[in-house]
């Protein structure tokens, strides 16, 4: 566990905007105001900051997040756009409005912070103190709501005080935030798609860029925060090739090895590769790496990644939910 971090709000000034960037770049959690709502923000190349905000925000699920960034050349870093991203991001960024596009192989944001995901969540906000600090932190900040999971997202600085005291480094007040709703979720990587109804009217998305968009198939472009928006053919979770193997406490012939903390399993030296979360058994250094460690074992061809088991508190509910998804057979 990590220690309990003092919460302190401060004024968007110009020493605040520097503070608030600094403690990013050190992997600290600061809340700020975007124009939609607040968010709570995470130096997104940084897998352990990112896993503390999951824990923050006591989010029983690794939900792929935001990745925020000052303008779109920063978001061309982050994600490949096909015509009607180009259309979207010229219309409406800076604005609420996020756009779900193929992530770049070379994208240095954390595979954490994206659930293991092919795509990436990338939005340009408009709001000053937002911007402010995503040009001083020269760096891109993935952000969810600002509020601890199953509570509404925060519009004061003092609803976050409420819900995350003691559980972030800084809060940046930036008084009320204009809109109140989060951000309008467009996937743009075949054809556009819906995939969360927020602060940008859908007909005018149609109308300004010129583009149909049809209302998802379900009714559940609602954000509930505990799953990623996946109607039609996105893929909601990571899925590797191999199959996992959950609970292992012995490695049979052919397999990999996940491991956390000490390699205690029967026949770990004959696994074709041992990765190991967190040799120290520390479950935030362990999201850090799950999603990438998952990635390289499943790289290296076994049909079987052997996976120790993971203790059910804290981050390893999360974990725990994450591994099960990646084990169940695909459809
Ligand atoms: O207005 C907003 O969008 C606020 C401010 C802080 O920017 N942020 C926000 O983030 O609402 P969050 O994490 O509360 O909601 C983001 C939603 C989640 O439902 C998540 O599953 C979805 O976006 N999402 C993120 N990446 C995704 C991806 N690659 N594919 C599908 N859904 C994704
Ligand atoms: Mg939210």
């Amino acid at each position: 566990m990590t220690a309990e971090p003092t919460t302190q709000l401060i004024k968007p000034d110009g020493a605040g905007i520097a503070r608030a960037a600094r403690v990013l770049a050190a992997g600290g959690l600061v809340a700020f105001p975007t124009e939609t709502v607040y968010g709570l923000g995470a130096d997104a190349g940084n897998g352990a900051a990112v896993a503390r905000l999951y824990e923050a925000k006591g989010r029983p699920r690794f939900n792929p997040l935001i990745a925020h960034v000052p303008d779109i050349a920063a978001a061309r870093a982050l994600a490949r756009f096909n015509e009607s991203a180009e259309r979207l991001a010229a219309a409406f960024w800076p604005g609420p409005l996020t756009l779900v596009l193929p992530k770049r192989p070379d994208c240095p944001v954390a595979e954490l912070a994206t659930a293991g995901l092919d795509t990436i969540a990338v939005r340009v906000p408009s709001h000053p103190v937002a911007r402010d600090i995503l040009v001083a932190g020269a760096r891109p900040i993935v952000a969810p709501s600002a509020n601890r999971s199953g509570q509404v997202s925060p519009t004061t600085a003092q609803h976050v005080l409420a819900d995350l005291r003691g559980r972030v480094e800084l809060i940046v007040d930036g008084g009320p935030t204009p809109m109140g709703l989060e951000s309008t979720i467009v996937a743009c990587l075949d054809r556009p798609m819906l995939l969360r109804l927020g602060a940008l009217p859908r007909a005018e998305i149609e109308r300004v860029a010129a583009l149909a968009l049809p209302a998802p198939s379900e009714p559940a472009a609602v954000d509930s925060e505990e799953l990623p928006l996946a109607p039609g053919q996105l893929v909601s979770h990571y899925a590797p090739r191999a199959r996992l193997r959950l609970n292992a406490r012995r490695v049979e012939a052919g397999e990999v090895l996940l491991a956390l903390g000490p390699t205690l399993v029967e026949g770990s030296e004959h696994a074709a590769r041992v990765l190991n979360l967190s040799p120290r058994g520390d479950l935030i250094e362990a999201a850090a790496n799950l999603f990438s460690h998952l990635r390289a074992l499943d790289g290296c061809g076994a049909a079987v990644i052997a996976v120790m088991p993971v203790p059910h508190t804290g981050l390893g509910e999360a974990i725990n939910d994450r591994l099960k998804r990646a084990a169940a057979p695909r459809g």
